[in-house]
């Protein structure tokens, strides 16, 4: 009998696609996740299994379109490119990769954080482009970032490695999240749990670790950001359009608050024009868990859960409850 057939949805790195090899059939569509709808629809009519990239969308119609469909691994800790419900009403197990990526995109939150702070990409332009004559005792003054506040905003799994840095340089934690965390978390992240208005208010660093949801859809709105310090700097690796961007645009540009560094964007992957033209922000392109290791181990994880949906055992990162 031929063996389950797996649609992914681009070249995977590391052992993954010989993973899925070993008990499928698979079929790669891209080598770089270019795939049109059209082409994703096709390929998947006849699916029992979906490793899929955050760029894909899943939505109802499609999966509607898919009667053998019977698991989605998504190489994503987001899934907001799936309609899980839609999923759960089909039968469809939808699974994830949180915890492997957890360190890289804090490491890289806080590549953002020192290269917003200390100027580092402005700096480095101003070299390449040869206007460095001389050491000045001014020039290129950015802000401290030891011993400063961080407010967190979201402390899941990366919120608290982002923290557990922040305790790293002496900085003094905030959080906010919808439930208070655990006593013992935050005794040892030294985090104290204040509203999202207080958060703002106090913190030199914010940064953003909330998922995409209907509920936090432009949190940071214009009303949001005016309550930050003028001296403060918005960091965002999680979802763009939890920040408001044209409002983001109009802080900036009228010093509402003093920097950005952002991985992520509100249409990505277009860039709001404002954010390019402006010196004070640091833009990356959702490399949040772009380590050569991560990445590996993403797709590793998740090629490991799709096999096991479709042998019947529990997955080890489901998104959804699915009735067998
Ligand atoms: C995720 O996993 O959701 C990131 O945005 C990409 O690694």
């Amino acid at each position: 009998m031929p063996g389950p057939r797996i649609v992914v949805t681009c070249t995977l790195p590391g052992q993954a696609t010989l993973l899925l090899e070993t008990e499928a059939e698979v079929s790669v569509l891209s080598d770089d996740g270019n795939v049109s709808p059209k082409t994703l629809r096709q390929a998947s009519a006849s699916a029992d299994g979906i490793l899929s990239m955050l760029t894909d969308r899943l939505d109802r119609e499609l999966l509607t379109a898919c009667p053998r469909l019977r698991v989605i691994g998504n190489c994503a800790v987001g899934f907001d490119n799936i309609d899980v419900a839609a999923a759960t009403d089909l039968g469809i197990q939808v699974c994830n990769t949180p915890d492997v990526l957890t360190d890289a995109t804090a490491d890289l939150t806080w590549a953002l954080i020192l290269s917003v702070g200390r100027r580092i990409a402005e700096a480095d332009r101003y070299v390449r482009e040869g206007s460095f004559e001389r050491w000045q005792i001014g020039a290129f003054l950015g802000a401290a970032v030891h011993g400063k506040t961080l407010g967190i905003v979201g402390l899941g799994r990366i919120g608290q490695a982002v923290a557990r840095r922040g305790r790293g340089f002496g900085q003094r934690i905030l959080y906010t999240q919808r439930r208070r965390a655990p006593a013992a978390l935050e005794s040892e992240l030294g985090a104290e749990y204040v509203p999202l208005e207080e958060l703002l208010a106090r913190s030199d660093f914010v940064s953003v670790h909330v998922p995409l949801t209907p509920g936090t859809r432009h949190l940071l709105d214009a009303a949001a950001l005016a309550r930050m310090k003028p001296s403060a700097i918005l960091i965002n690796t999680g979802r763009g359009p939890v920040i408001d961007e044209d409002a983001l645009v109009a802080a900036l540009a009228q010093g509402t608050i003093a920097g950005a560094g952002l991985d992520v964007y509100e249409h990505e992957p277009k860039i709001h024009a404002g954010l390019l033209a402006l010196p004070n922000v640091v833009l990356t392109p959702h490399i949040g868990s772009a380590t050569r290791e991560t990445r590996s181990r993403m797709a590793e994880a998740v090629a490991d859960d799709i096999l096991r949906v479709l042998r019947g055992e529990p997955p080890s990162s489901p998104v959804n409850t699915v009735r067998r």
